[in-house]
Protein backbone atom coordinates (compact mmCIF):
# COMPACT_ATOMS: atom_id res chain seq x y z
CA UNK A 1 0.00 0.00 0.00
CA UNK A 2 1.17 3.46 -0.53
CA UNK A 3 -0.23 6.43 1.92
CA UNK A 4 0.06 10.10 0.20
CA UNK A 5 -1.18 13.52 0.74
CA UNK A 6 -3.42 15.40 -1.83
CA UNK A 7 -4.96 18.70 -1.43
CA UNK A 8 -4.05 17.96 2.10
CA UNK A 9 -5.87 14.52 2.90
CA UNK A 10 -4.24 11.75 3.61
CA UNK A 11 -4.84 8.26 1.70
CA UNK A 12 -3.82 5.20 1.76
CA UNK A 13 -4.10 3.32 -1.50
CA UNK A 14 -2.72 0.11 -3.37
CA UNK A 15 0.71 0.05 -4.64
CA UNK A 16 0.25 0.42 -8.69
CA UNK A 17 -2.35 2.98 -8.37
CA UNK A 18 -2.52 5.78 -10.80
CA UNK A 19 -2.17 9.41 -9.28
CA UNK A 20 -5.30 10.26 -11.56
CA UNK A 21 -7.14 7.29 -9.73
CA UNK A 22 -5.84 8.69 -6.46
CA UNK A 23 -6.87 12.17 -7.00
CA UNK A 24 -10.27 11.20 -8.13
CA UNK A 25 -10.71 9.69 -5.11
CA UNK A 26 -10.14 12.29 -2.47
CA UNK A 27 -11.93 14.99 -5.21
CA UNK A 28 -15.26 13.00 -5.64
CA UNK A 29 -14.51 13.95 -9.59
CA UNK A 30 -11.89 13.14 -11.90
CA UNK A 31 -9.38 15.89 -12.52
CA UNK A 32 -9.98 17.63 -15.51
CA UNK A 33 -9.19 15.56 -19.10
CA UNK A 34 -9.75 14.75 -22.48
CA UNK A 35 -7.84 11.78 -23.24
CA UNK A 36 -7.84 9.73 -20.33
CA UNK A 37 -10.42 6.91 -20.77
CA UNK A 38 -10.10 3.98 -17.93
CA UNK A 39 -10.49 1.37 -20.72
CA UNK A 40 -7.77 2.33 -22.53
CA UNK A 41 -4.12 2.50 -23.13
CA UNK A 42 -2.85 5.90 -21.32
CA UNK A 43 -1.64 8.46 -24.47
CA UNK A 44 -1.00 11.58 -22.15
CA UNK A 45 -1.46 13.90 -25.03
CA UNK A 46 -4.17 16.10 -23.76
CA UNK A 47 -1.76 17.90 -20.88
CA UNK A 48 -4.84 18.89 -18.87
CA UNK A 49 -4.87 16.65 -16.01
CA UNK A 50 -1.50 18.09 -14.37
CA UNK A 51 -1.07 18.43 -10.87
CA UNK A 52 1.74 19.76 -8.54
CA UNK A 53 4.19 17.11 -6.86
CA UNK A 54 5.94 18.42 -4.06
CA UNK A 55 9.84 18.18 -5.00
CA UNK A 56 9.05 18.19 -8.43
CA UNK A 57 10.15 21.37 -10.43
CA UNK A 58 7.31 21.13 -13.09
CA UNK A 59 3.80 19.81 -13.06
CA UNK A 60 3.07 16.59 -13.86
CA UNK A 61 0.49 14.38 -15.68
CA UNK A 62 -1.65 12.41 -13.32
CA UNK A 63 -3.10 10.37 -16.10
CA UNK A 64 0.81 8.73 -16.52
CA UNK A 65 2.16 8.54 -12.98
CA UNK A 66 1.83 6.25 -10.37
CA UNK A 67 1.44 6.84 -6.85
CA UNK A 68 4.43 6.94 -4.47
CA UNK A 69 4.60 6.19 -0.83
CA UNK A 70 4.77 9.92 0.79
CA UNK A 71 4.04 11.49 -2.24
CA UNK A 72 2.45 15.29 -1.35
CA UNK A 73 -0.10 16.36 -4.43
CA UNK A 74 -1.50 19.20 -5.05
CA UNK A 75 -4.71 19.23 -7.45
CA UNK A 76 -6.09 22.76 -7.33
CA UNK A 77 -3.25 25.36 -6.61
CA UNK A 78 -3.13 28.02 -8.71
CA UNK A 79 -0.35 26.95 -10.44
CA UNK A 80 -2.38 24.17 -11.66
CA UNK A 81 -5.43 26.37 -12.59
CA UNK A 82 -3.55 28.29 -14.29
CA UNK A 83 -2.02 25.60 -16.48
CA UNK A 84 -5.22 23.88 -17.18
CA UNK A 85 -6.45 27.28 -18.56
CA UNK A 86 -3.56 27.49 -20.16
CA UNK A 87 -4.38 24.43 -22.20
CA UNK A 88 -7.74 25.01 -22.51
CA UNK A 89 -6.88 28.18 -24.27
CA UNK A 90 -4.46 25.93 -26.63
CA UNK A 91 -6.96 23.43 -27.31
CA UNK A 92 -9.76 26.37 -28.30
CA UNK A 93 -7.72 28.29 -30.54
CA UNK A 94 -8.78 26.84 -33.59
CA UNK A 95 -12.22 24.93 -31.75
CA UNK A 96 -15.50 26.69 -33.76
CA UNK A 97 -17.28 27.21 -30.64
CA UNK A 98 -20.38 26.02 -32.64
CA UNK A 99 -22.42 24.88 -29.57
CA UNK A 100 -25.95 25.96 -30.25
CA UNK A 101 -25.38 23.44 -33.22
CA UNK A 102 -23.80 20.94 -31.73
CA UNK A 103 -25.23 17.94 -30.37
CA UNK A 104 -22.65 17.24 -27.49
CA UNK A 105 -23.43 20.65 -25.74
CA UNK A 106 -24.87 19.79 -22.49
CA UNK A 107 -22.53 16.44 -22.06
CA UNK A 108 -18.87 18.05 -23.68
CA UNK A 109 -16.19 17.76 -21.74
CA UNK A 110 -14.68 20.88 -23.70
CA UNK A 111 -17.65 23.25 -22.52
CA UNK A 112 -17.61 21.49 -19.24
CA UNK A 113 -13.50 22.63 -18.46
CA UNK A 114 -14.52 26.26 -19.94
CA UNK A 115 -16.82 26.70 -17.26
CA UNK A 116 -14.16 25.28 -14.69
CA UNK A 117 -11.04 26.27 -15.52
CA UNK A 118 -11.17 28.74 -18.81
CA UNK A 119 -14.02 32.21 -18.74
CA UNK A 120 -11.53 33.93 -20.95
CA UNK A 121 -12.23 36.22 -23.86
CA UNK A 122 -10.82 34.40 -27.05
CA UNK A 123 -8.09 36.49 -28.71
CA UNK A 124 -8.17 34.69 -32.01
CA UNK A 125 -10.34 35.67 -34.26
CA UNK A 126 -12.94 33.62 -36.25
CA UNK A 127 -11.54 34.48 -39.29
CA UNK A 128 -7.84 33.08 -38.52
CA UNK A 129 -8.61 29.73 -37.36
CA UNK A 130 -7.27 27.05 -39.25
CA UNK A 131 -10.90 25.69 -40.60
CA UNK A 132 -10.79 21.53 -41.62
CA UNK A 133 -14.02 19.08 -42.68
CA UNK A 134 -17.51 19.85 -40.87
CA UNK A 135 -20.41 17.07 -41.13
CA UNK A 136 -18.48 14.26 -43.14
CA UNK A 137 -19.87 11.01 -43.19
CA UNK A 138 -17.19 8.41 -41.54
CA UNK A 139 -19.05 5.30 -41.41
CA UNK A 140 -23.16 4.31 -41.34
CA UNK A 141 -23.26 5.31 -38.14
CA UNK A 142 -20.82 7.99 -37.47
CA UNK A 143 -20.03 11.72 -38.52
CA UNK A 144 -17.03 13.60 -38.50
CA UNK A 145 -16.78 17.29 -37.09
CA UNK A 146 -13.15 17.63 -37.68
CA UNK A 147 -12.60 21.52 -36.40
CA UNK A 148 -14.34 20.04 -33.26
CA UNK A 149 -11.77 17.54 -32.50
CA UNK A 150 -9.03 17.98 -29.74
CA UNK A 151 -6.66 15.28 -31.20
CA UNK A 152 -7.38 13.48 -27.66
CA UNK A 153 -7.01 9.91 -29.81
CA UNK A 154 -9.23 7.85 -27.51
CA UNK A 155 -11.61 7.25 -30.73
CA UNK A 156 -8.35 5.75 -32.54
CA UNK A 157 -7.35 3.47 -29.45
CA UNK A 158 -10.57 2.18 -29.32
CA UNK A 159 -10.81 1.22 -32.89
CA UNK A 160 -6.96 -0.36 -32.60
CA UNK A 161 -7.31 -1.56 -28.59
CA UNK A 162 -11.17 -2.63 -28.32
CA UNK A 163 -12.40 -3.95 -31.64
CA UNK A 164 -9.17 -4.21 -33.20
CA UNK A 165 -10.15 -2.92 -36.35
CA UNK A 166 -7.94 0.29 -36.69
CA UNK A 167 -9.99 2.72 -38.62
CA UNK A 168 -9.57 5.85 -37.50
CA UNK A 169 -6.01 7.68 -37.33
CA UNK A 170 -4.19 11.41 -36.92
CA UNK A 171 -2.93 12.39 -40.20
CA UNK A 172 -0.84 15.67 -40.82
CA UNK A 173 1.16 17.17 -37.78
CA UNK A 174 0.60 20.69 -36.02
CA UNK A 175 -2.28 22.62 -36.34
CA UNK A 176 -3.19 21.09 -39.22
CA UNK A 177 -3.08 17.39 -37.67
CA UNK A 178 -6.81 16.13 -37.74
CA UNK A 179 -8.87 12.40 -37.31
CA UNK A 180 -10.01 10.58 -39.70
CA UNK A 181 -10.28 7.11 -41.48
CA UNK A 182 -7.56 5.80 -44.41
CA UNK A 183 -8.45 7.31 -47.76
CA UNK A 184 -11.15 4.81 -49.14
CA UNK A 185 -11.59 3.48 -45.47
CA UNK A 186 -14.70 3.68 -43.08
CA UNK A 187 -15.21 3.88 -39.97
CA UNK A 188 -18.25 0.56 -40.18
CA UNK A 189 -17.47 -1.82 -37.25
CA UNK A 190 -19.43 -3.34 -35.15
CA UNK A 191 -19.39 -0.92 -32.21
CA UNK A 192 -18.23 2.22 -34.15
CA UNK A 193 -20.99 4.23 -31.83
CA UNK A 194 -18.88 3.45 -28.71
CA UNK A 195 -16.34 6.31 -30.53
CA UNK A 196 -19.48 8.85 -29.98
CA UNK A 197 -19.74 8.09 -26.34
CA UNK A 198 -16.15 8.28 -25.77
CA UNK A 199 -15.06 11.20 -27.57
CA UNK A 200 -15.02 14.11 -24.75
CA UNK A 201 -16.09 16.68 -27.25
CA UNK A 202 -18.97 16.84 -30.52
CA UNK A 203 -16.24 15.93 -33.07
CA UNK A 204 -18.04 12.29 -33.38
CA UNK A 205 -21.50 12.16 -32.94
CA UNK A 206 -24.24 9.77 -34.42
CA UNK A 207 -26.08 9.82 -37.55
CA UNK A 208 -29.10 8.32 -36.18
CA UNK A 209 -29.53 11.40 -33.00
CA UNK A 210 -28.33 14.24 -34.63
CA UNK A 211 -30.23 17.18 -34.13
CA UNK A 212 -33.28 14.85 -32.73
CA UNK A 213 -32.84 16.22 -28.95
CA UNK A 214 -31.06 18.71 -26.73
CA UNK A 215 -29.95 16.23 -24.47
CA UNK A 216 -30.60 18.39 -21.18
CA UNK A 217 -34.39 17.47 -21.94
CA UNK A 218 -33.76 13.67 -21.84
CA UNK A 219 -34.73 11.54 -18.89
CA UNK A 220 -32.96 8.35 -18.50
CA UNK A 221 -34.01 4.92 -17.30
CA UNK A 222 -31.63 2.17 -16.79
CA UNK A 223 -32.80 -1.30 -19.03
CA UNK A 224 -31.10 -4.14 -20.27
CA UNK A 225 -30.60 -4.14 -24.36
CA UNK A 226 -33.25 -6.99 -25.99
CA UNK A 227 -30.74 -6.93 -28.60
CA UNK A 228 -29.27 -10.87 -27.75
CA UNK A 229 -27.90 -13.05 -25.21
CA UNK A 230 -25.73 -10.76 -23.62
CA UNK A 231 -27.92 -8.48 -22.56
CA UNK A 232 -25.66 -5.50 -22.20
CA UNK A 233 -26.61 -3.26 -19.31
CA UNK A 234 -28.05 0.05 -21.47
CA UNK A 235 -30.10 3.32 -20.75
CA UNK A 236 -32.79 4.70 -22.31
CA UNK A 237 -33.07 8.53 -23.14
CA UNK A 238 -36.34 9.48 -23.61
CA UNK A 239 -38.54 12.96 -23.47
CA UNK A 240 -42.10 13.28 -23.95
CA UNK A 241 -43.17 9.06 -23.92
CA UNK A 242 -40.46 9.07 -27.47
CA UNK A 243 -37.17 7.05 -26.80
CA UNK A 244 -34.60 8.75 -28.90
CA UNK A 245 -31.04 6.39 -28.01
CA UNK A 246 -29.58 3.84 -26.20
CA UNK A 247 -26.32 4.34 -24.36
CA UNK A 248 -24.06 1.73 -22.90
CA UNK A 249 -24.42 1.61 -18.63
CA UNK A 250 -21.41 0.25 -17.16
CA UNK A 251 -21.58 -3.18 -15.97
CA UNK A 252 -18.02 -4.96 -15.99
CA UNK A 253 -19.62 -8.71 -15.21
CA UNK A 254 -21.60 -8.51 -18.26
CA UNK A 255 -20.59 -5.24 -21.16
CA UNK A 256 -17.87 -3.09 -19.51
CA UNK A 257 -18.95 0.34 -20.82
CA UNK A 258 -19.95 -0.60 -24.46
CA UNK A 259 -22.70 -2.01 -26.32
CA UNK A 260 -22.93 -2.91 -29.77
CA UNK A 261 -23.96 -0.28 -32.34
CA UNK A 262 -27.04 -3.45 -33.61
CA UNK A 263 -28.32 -2.45 -30.11
CA UNK A 264 -28.48 0.99 -30.20
CA UNK A 265 -31.36 0.98 -32.85
CA UNK A 266 -33.26 -1.19 -30.76
CA UNK A 267 -35.76 1.59 -29.70
CA UNK A 268 -36.83 1.88 -33.10
CA UNK A 269 -39.05 -0.55 -32.69
CA UNK A 270 -41.21 1.23 -29.89
CA UNK A 271 -42.23 3.67 -32.40
CA UNK A 272 -42.49 1.41 -35.57
CA UNK A 273 -45.67 2.31 -38.05
CA UNK A 274 -47.18 -1.27 -37.43
CA UNK A 275 -47.44 -1.19 -33.30
CA UNK A 276 -51.14 -2.51 -32.62
CA UNK A 277 -52.38 0.36 -30.28
CA UNK A 278 -56.00 -2.11 -29.50
CA UNK A 279 -57.10 -5.57 -30.02
CA UNK A 280 -58.51 -6.81 -33.56
CA UNK A 281 -60.96 -9.64 -33.83
CA UNK A 282 -61.68 -11.06 -37.62
CA UNK A 283 -64.87 -10.08 -39.10
CA UNK A 284 -66.35 -11.01 -42.47
CA UNK A 285 -62.39 -12.20 -42.79
CA UNK A 286 -60.87 -9.01 -42.40
CA UNK A 287 -59.12 -7.97 -38.92
CA UNK A 288 -60.99 -5.06 -37.67
CA UNK A 289 -59.76 -2.95 -34.70
CA UNK A 290 -61.82 -3.84 -31.62
CA UNK A 291 -62.06 -2.90 -27.66
CA UNK A 292 -61.02 -5.68 -25.09
CA UNK A 293 -64.43 -6.55 -24.56
CA UNK A 294 -65.07 -7.26 -27.61
CA UNK A 295 -62.16 -9.45 -28.14
CA UNK A 296 -62.46 -11.49 -24.75
CA UNK A 297 -66.00 -12.66 -26.59
CA UNK A 298 -64.00 -14.14 -29.29
CA UNK A 299 -61.40 -15.52 -27.55
CA UNK A 300 -64.04 -17.35 -25.33
CA UNK A 301 -64.55 -19.92 -28.13
CA UNK A 302 -60.67 -20.63 -28.88
CA UNK A 303 -59.36 -20.49 -25.43
CA UNK A 304 -60.87 -23.64 -23.40
CA UNK A 305 -58.96 -25.38 -21.27
CA UNK A 306 -57.66 -28.18 -23.47
CA UNK A 307 -58.95 -26.99 -27.04
CA UNK A 308 -55.24 -25.81 -28.36
CA UNK A 309 -53.42 -27.94 -30.78
CA UNK A 310 -50.36 -25.18 -29.87
CA UNK A 311 -49.35 -22.91 -27.57
CA UNK A 312 -45.75 -21.28 -28.54
CA UNK A 313 -43.97 -18.90 -26.44
CA UNK A 314 -40.87 -17.03 -27.44
CA UNK A 315 -37.28 -16.08 -25.68
CA UNK A 316 -38.16 -12.37 -26.50
CA UNK A 317 -40.53 -12.45 -23.20
CA UNK A 318 -39.50 -11.76 -19.65
CA UNK A 319 -39.50 -14.39 -17.10
CA UNK A 320 -41.99 -13.89 -15.06
CA UNK A 321 -43.77 -12.98 -18.38
CA UNK A 322 -43.06 -16.69 -19.19
CA UNK A 323 -43.88 -18.33 -16.04
CA UNK A 324 -47.47 -17.47 -16.30
CA UNK A 325 -47.40 -18.00 -19.92
CA UNK A 326 -46.79 -21.71 -19.11
CA UNK A 327 -49.48 -21.89 -16.33
CA UNK A 328 -52.05 -20.52 -19.49
CA UNK A 329 -50.59 -23.04 -22.16
CA UNK A 330 -50.10 -25.91 -19.62
CA UNK A 331 -53.41 -25.41 -19.18
CA UNK A 332 -55.42 -24.64 -22.57
CA UNK A 333 -53.11 -27.36 -24.70
CA UNK A 334 -51.41 -29.59 -22.02
CA UNK A 335 -47.53 -29.63 -22.04
CA UNK A 336 -46.83 -32.29 -24.56
CA UNK A 337 -48.32 -29.05 -27.06
CA UNK A 338 -46.58 -26.31 -25.62
CA UNK A 339 -43.34 -24.96 -27.19
CA UNK A 340 -40.09 -22.53 -26.49
CA UNK A 341 -40.07 -20.93 -29.36
CA UNK A 342 -39.07 -21.74 -33.26
CA UNK A 343 -35.86 -23.60 -33.67
CA UNK A 344 -32.86 -21.02 -35.26
CA UNK A 345 -35.54 -18.16 -35.42
CA UNK A 346 -33.04 -16.18 -33.76
CA UNK A 347 -29.83 -16.93 -34.74
CA UNK A 348 -27.49 -14.52 -36.88
CA UNK A 349 -24.06 -14.04 -37.15
CA UNK A 350 -22.42 -12.84 -33.74
CA UNK A 351 -18.68 -11.30 -32.77
CA UNK A 352 -15.74 -12.22 -30.28
CA UNK A 353 -16.60 -8.91 -28.04
CA UNK A 354 -20.40 -9.10 -27.21
CA UNK A 355 -22.87 -9.65 -30.10
CA UNK A 356 -23.84 -13.04 -29.53
CA UNK A 357 -25.07 -14.99 -32.49
CA UNK A 358 -28.29 -15.49 -30.23
CA UNK A 359 -30.28 -12.55 -30.84
CA UNK A 360 -32.87 -13.03 -27.83
CA UNK A 361 -32.38 -11.70 -24.19
CA UNK A 362 -34.23 -14.56 -22.75
CA UNK A 363 -33.23 -18.06 -24.19
CA UNK A 364 -32.15 -19.32 -20.86
CA UNK A 365 -35.17 -18.50 -19.07
CA UNK A 366 -37.22 -20.72 -21.31
CA UNK A 367 -34.62 -23.17 -20.40
CA UNK A 368 -34.96 -22.93 -16.78
CA UNK A 369 -38.96 -23.23 -17.30
CA UNK A 370 -38.23 -26.27 -19.34
CA UNK A 371 -40.26 -24.76 -22.53
CA UNK A 372 -38.44 -26.40 -25.45
CA UNK A 373 -38.19 -24.63 -28.91
CA UNK A 374 -39.51 -26.79 -31.97
CA UNK A 375 -38.28 -27.17 -35.37
CA UNK A 376 -40.97 -25.25 -37.93
CA UNK A 377 -41.79 -28.92 -39.34
CA UNK A 378 -43.01 -30.15 -35.84
CA UNK A 379 -44.66 -27.47 -34.87
CA UNK A 380 -46.69 -27.17 -38.25
CA UNK A 381 -47.29 -31.38 -37.41
CA UNK A 382 -49.16 -30.00 -34.15
CA UNK A 383 -51.28 -27.39 -35.82
CA UNK A 384 -52.72 -30.22 -38.52
CA UNK A 385 -54.30 -31.95 -35.56
CA UNK A 386 -56.81 -29.13 -35.55
CA UNK A 387 -57.50 -26.86 -32.86
CA UNK A 388 -56.99 -23.14 -32.21
CA UNK A 389 -53.40 -21.74 -31.40
CA UNK A 390 -51.97 -19.55 -29.37
CA UNK A 391 -48.72 -17.34 -30.17
CA UNK A 392 -47.46 -15.17 -28.17
CA UNK A 393 -44.72 -12.36 -28.99
CA UNK A 394 -43.05 -13.77 -31.73
CA UNK A 395 -43.29 -13.85 -35.71
CA UNK A 396 -42.99 -17.80 -36.62
CA UNK A 397 -45.31 -17.05 -39.63
CA UNK A 398 -42.47 -14.67 -41.03
CA UNK A 399 -40.03 -17.57 -39.90
CA UNK A 400 -40.88 -20.71 -42.26
CA UNK A 401 -43.73 -20.23 -45.15
CA UNK A 402 -45.05 -24.00 -44.33
CA UNK A 403 -45.56 -22.98 -40.76
CA UNK A 404 -47.40 -19.99 -41.94
CA UNK A 405 -49.73 -22.43 -44.18
CA UNK A 406 -50.45 -24.42 -40.87
CA UNK A 407 -51.11 -21.24 -38.87
CA UNK A 408 -53.43 -19.72 -41.22
CA UNK A 409 -55.54 -23.14 -41.25
CA UNK A 410 -55.57 -23.70 -37.60
CA UNK A 411 -58.74 -23.90 -36.06
CA UNK A 412 -58.54 -20.39 -34.79
CA UNK A 413 -55.02 -18.35 -33.94
CA UNK A 414 -54.84 -15.93 -31.16
CA UNK A 415 -51.57 -14.08 -31.56
CA UNK A 416 -50.57 -12.04 -28.18
CA UNK A 417 -48.17 -9.42 -29.85
CA UNK A 418 -46.79 -6.10 -30.02
CA UNK A 419 -46.82 -5.47 -34.11
CA UNK A 420 -48.92 -6.09 -36.86
CA UNK A 421 -46.61 -8.58 -38.56
CA UNK A 422 -47.06 -11.70 -40.69
CA UNK A 423 -48.58 -13.90 -37.56
CA UNK A 424 -50.85 -11.07 -36.59
CA UNK A 425 -52.23 -10.49 -39.74
CA UNK A 426 -52.92 -14.34 -40.11
CA UNK A 427 -54.53 -14.58 -36.29
CA UNK A 428 -58.60 -14.54 -35.72
CA UNK A 429 -57.91 -12.54 -32.30
CA UNK A 430 -55.17 -10.08 -32.00
CA UNK A 431 -54.03 -8.38 -28.28
CA UNK A 432 -51.79 -5.62 -27.92
CA UNK A 433 -48.76 -5.68 -25.70
CA UNK A 434 -45.85 -3.76 -24.61
CA UNK A 435 -42.36 -3.63 -25.72
CA UNK A 436 -39.74 -3.76 -23.03
CA UNK A 437 -39.21 -0.26 -22.85
CA UNK A 438 -42.83 0.20 -21.58
CA UNK A 439 -42.80 -2.45 -19.24
CA UNK A 440 -40.38 -3.94 -16.22
CA UNK A 441 -38.86 -7.58 -15.95
CA UNK A 442 -36.64 -9.89 -15.64
CA UNK A 443 -34.34 -11.06 -18.70
CA UNK A 444 -32.24 -13.82 -17.88
CA UNK A 445 -29.08 -13.36 -20.07
CA UNK A 446 -26.20 -15.98 -21.38
CA UNK A 447 -24.56 -16.21 -18.24
CA UNK A 448 -27.72 -17.24 -16.06
CA UNK A 449 -27.68 -13.44 -14.74
CA UNK A 450 -30.92 -12.14 -14.08
CA UNK A 451 -31.73 -8.73 -14.86
CA UNK A 452 -34.09 -6.16 -13.94
CA UNK A 453 -35.39 -2.97 -16.51
CA UNK A 454 -37.21 -0.30 -16.01
CA UNK A 455 -40.68 1.16 -17.92
CA UNK A 456 -39.17 3.79 -19.50
CA UNK A 457 -42.40 5.21 -21.98
CA UNK A 458 -45.86 4.43 -21.90
CA UNK A 459 -47.64 2.08 -23.75
CA UNK A 460 -49.48 2.83 -27.00
CA UNK A 461 -53.53 3.87 -26.39
CA UNK A 462 -55.20 0.57 -25.70
CA UNK A 463 -51.84 -2.04 -26.15
CA UNK A 464 -51.63 -3.32 -21.65
CA UNK A 465 -49.25 -4.55 -19.77
CA UNK A 466 -47.96 -8.70 -20.57
CA UNK A 467 -48.56 -10.19 -17.36
CA UNK A 468 -52.08 -8.40 -16.69
CA UNK A 469 -53.00 -9.84 -19.83
CA UNK A 470 -51.53 -13.40 -19.03
CA UNK A 471 -53.35 -13.33 -15.80
CA UNK A 472 -56.56 -12.12 -17.21
CA UNK A 473 -56.50 -15.20 -19.45
CA UNK A 474 -55.66 -17.39 -16.90
CA UNK A 475 -58.49 -16.17 -14.45
CA UNK A 476 -60.86 -16.33 -17.76
CA UNK A 477 -60.07 -20.07 -17.61
CA UNK A 478 -60.65 -20.44 -14.25
CA UNK A 479 -56.91 -21.77 -13.27
CA UNK A 480 -57.72 -19.62 -9.67
CA UNK A 481 -55.98 -16.34 -8.02
CA UNK A 482 -53.53 -14.99 -10.11
CA UNK A 483 -50.89 -12.37 -8.68
CA UNK A 484 -52.07 -9.30 -7.83
CA UNK A 485 -49.24 -7.25 -8.94
CA UNK A 486 -45.95 -7.59 -10.66
CA UNK A 487 -43.93 -7.87 -6.96
CA UNK A 488 -46.80 -11.02 -6.05
CA UNK A 489 -45.37 -12.50 -9.48
CA UNK A 490 -41.89 -12.46 -8.68
CA UNK A 491 -42.23 -14.19 -5.80
CA UNK A 492 -44.19 -16.83 -7.49
CA UNK A 493 -41.75 -16.58 -9.66
CA UNK A 494 -38.69 -17.20 -7.49
CA UNK A 495 -40.46 -19.95 -5.78
CA UNK A 496 -41.85 -21.54 -8.56
CA UNK A 497 -38.27 -21.54 -10.32
CA UNK A 498 -36.56 -23.36 -6.87
CA UNK A 499 -34.45 -20.18 -6.56
CA UNK A 500 -32.49 -19.78 -3.03
CA UNK A 501 -34.13 -18.03 -0.78
CA UNK A 502 -31.98 -14.57 -0.46
CA UNK A 503 -33.03 -14.11 -4.24
CA UNK A 504 -35.21 -11.63 -4.25
CA UNK A 505 -36.25 -10.95 -7.42
CA UNK A 506 -38.14 -7.46 -5.87
CA UNK A 507 -34.67 -6.39 -5.01
CA UNK A 508 -32.20 -7.20 -7.21
CA UNK A 509 -29.17 -5.27 -7.19
CA UNK A 510 -28.80 -2.64 -9.99
CA UNK A 511 -25.61 -4.68 -12.17
CA UNK A 512 -27.70 -8.17 -12.20
CA UNK A 513 -27.37 -11.40 -10.31
CA UNK A 514 -26.15 -14.60 -11.48
CA UNK A 515 -28.04 -17.42 -9.00
CA UNK A 516 -25.74 -19.74 -6.95
CA UNK A 517 -27.30 -22.43 -8.29
CA UNK A 518 -25.86 -26.13 -7.36
CA UNK A 519 -27.14 -28.08 -9.82
CA UNK A 520 -26.92 -25.00 -13.04
CA UNK A 521 -30.88 -24.97 -13.42
CA UNK A 522 -33.41 -24.24 -11.33
CA UNK A 523 -35.64 -26.50 -9.91
CA UNK A 524 -38.75 -25.49 -12.54
CA UNK A 525 -36.56 -26.26 -15.23
CA UNK A 526 -36.86 -29.88 -14.83
CA UNK A 527 -41.01 -29.85 -14.59
S1 LIG B 1 -12.65 12.77 -32.70
FE1 LIG B 1 -13.14 12.95 -30.53
S2 LIG B 1 -12.33 11.08 -29.61
FE2 LIG B 1 -11.36 11.28 -31.61
S3 LIG B 1 -9.46 12.38 -31.23
FE3 LIG B 1 -10.99 13.93 -31.75
S4 LIG B 1 -11.82 14.60 -29.80
FE4 LIG B 1 -10.75 12.68 -29.41
S1 LIG C 1 -24.26 -7.03 -27.79
FE1 LIG C 1 -26.38 -7.74 -27.76
S2 LIG C 1 -27.20 -7.04 -25.81
FE2 LIG C 1 -25.29 -5.89 -26.21
S3 LIG C 1 -25.95 -4.01 -27.24
FE3 LIG C 1 -25.50 -5.51 -28.83
S4 LIG C 1 -27.45 -6.49 -29.27
FE4 LIG C 1 -27.67 -5.44 -27.33
S1 LIG D 1 -5.86 13.19 -19.25
FE1 LIG D 1 -3.81 13.16 -18.63
S2 LIG D 1 -2.76 13.95 -20.33
FE2 LIG D 1 -4.84 13.84 -21.01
Amino acid sequence: MARLTIDGQEIEVPDGTRLFDACTQVRGEPLPHFCYHPDLSIAGVCRLCQVEIEGLPKLTIACNTTVKDGMVVRTRSPRVQEAAQRILEMHLINHPVDCPICDQAGECALQDQYMNYGLYSAEVEKADKVHKSKAKVIGPHVILDQERCVLCSRCVRFCAEITGTGELGIFQRGDRAEIDVAPGGELANNYSLNTVDICPVGALTSRDFRFQKRVWLLRSTPSICPGCATGCNVRLDHEAGRVYRLKPRRNDEVNGPWMCDLGRYIYKCVHDEKRLASPLVRQEGELRPATWREAAAHLGGLLAPGRLSLALACAHQTLEELVLFRRLAGLLAGSDRVAGTVAGVDLRQGDALLLDADRAPNRRALEWLGLPEARPDELAARLGAGGPALVYGQDPAAADAALAEALGASGGLVYLGTHLNATARLAAVVLPLSTWAEKDGLFVNRQGRIQPFQRAVARPQDAREDWRVLADLLAAARAGEQPSGLAALRRQVAAELGLPGEIDLNDLPAAGLVPDLAAGTPAGGES
